[in-house]
């Protein structure tokens, strides 16, 4: 394990530093490590089937009623339950071409039927999106900021996009790296939900809180919505330490802002540098970076080259894009690392 500054970067494997699965690399909260190892006792019982503590103190934070909270073992076990269980044979979903990959996994895997929308320019074009939905379409999958384009829609372009969608389709904002954006016309989404009961917000500890191994994750939404979740999703899947560990992360307000800052500050580096070095790079709200090639061979030589100087990104072709790579910003030594080894 190599030190950084104030907080422990993590670096698991002693081969390869990774920058595959956009994990903080400052670990996790001091904070949620110490309560893991005060709560180990608690392994022995069940965990709370309705996470009512987790979820007031989600409600707190967000200012809305408990009613609106649900809790998943990771935001992508709500978006499970949502695909398994709200559409029907003849009902579809839509979702972004280049976008997380787990919403056309799932979709395939419970045989749901799903329509692609095409990218615009790498983004997420919710007036594309729009036109592919009718009253057929039951959930629409919006990553902001998308994973793996770091890109973002607006408050003004999501308000619009609403206002046409048709109450019956559920937009899913899926806001699992918002901790991570600076840009101020991205959407205040939580002040969209009065307005617009066909929304859910979907947010991660997995991200930057830290706790991607423990597997947990959050949705906001309407109370009707809420309790169709909770009423389909397998009980006691969230572990205990999973909760004492994003319980006491919410409050550590000193290893999020530390996070945030130098994300900014590596992520401002990077891309600042991959940009003279030639390469087509996206500018990012997230903690990656998209790169992208005229060839996939062009890409694979630039994979093979970090690969071998121990750094490792991931190919998008579970993403929809065989010509482009997704680099998870790392800390200071990384970065160097990648600049060093992409200069020769
Ligand atoms: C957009 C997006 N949503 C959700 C997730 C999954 O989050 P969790 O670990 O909470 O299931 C990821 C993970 O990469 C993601 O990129």
């Amino acid at each position: 394990m190599s030190i950084n500054t104030k907080y422990d970067t993590v670096n698991y494997t002693e081969k390869f530093i990774r920058l595959a699965q956009n994990e903080n690399p400052y670990g996790t909260s001091p904070k949620a490590i110490s309560a893991i190892q005060e709560n180990l006792n608690l392994v022995s019982i069940y965990p709370d089937v309705k996470q009512h503590e987790l979820r007031q103190l989600l409600a707190d934070k967000s200012n809305v009623d408990v009613s609106n909270i649900v809790v998943g073992a990771g935001s992508v076990s709500i978006i499970e339950t949502m695909i398994k269980t709200f559409v029907s044979k003849d009902e579809h979903i839509v979702i972004p071409k280049i976008s997380f990959t787990a919403y056309k996994v799932l979709a395939e895997i419970y045989g749901v039927d799903f329509r692609i929308a095409e990218m615009n320019n790498y983004r997420t074009d919710l007036s594309i999106i729009g036109k592919l939905c009718d009253e057929k379409t039951k959930l629409v999958f919006l990553a902001n900021p998308n994973n793996p384009t770091g890109t973002t829609f607006t408050h003004n372009e999501l308000k619009h996009f609403l206002d046409q969608l048709n109450p019956t389709t559920l937009a899913v904002i899926d806001e699992a790296y918002f901790e991570y954006v600076n840009d101020p016309s991205f959407p205040d989404s939580l002040s969209l939900l009065n307005k617009y009961p066909n929304v859910i917000i979907l947010r991660s500890f997995s991200k930057i809180y830290g706790l991607a191994g423990l597997r947990i994750g959050y949705g906001i939404a309407h109370q009707n919505i809420v309790n169709k979740i909770e009423n389909q999703r397998t009980p006691f899947t969230i572990n205990i330490l999973a909760t004492v560990a994003a319980m006491a992360s919410l409050n550590d307000i000193d290893f999020i802002t530390y996070s945030i800052e130098n994300n900014e500050k590596q992520r401002n580096y990077l891309y600042s540098n991959l940009k003279n070095l030639g390469f087509n790079v996206l500018p990012s709200q997230a903690n990656f970076l998209y790169l992208y090639f005229y060839t996939k061979l062009e890409r694979d030589v630039i994979y093979d080259q970090l690969i071998d100087a121990g750094l490792q990104t991931r190919k998008m072709e579970p993403f929809g894009d065989e010509k482009a790579l997704r680099i998870s910003i790392g800390d200071e030594n990384a970065n160097l690392k990648i600049i060093a080894c992409l200069s020769h």
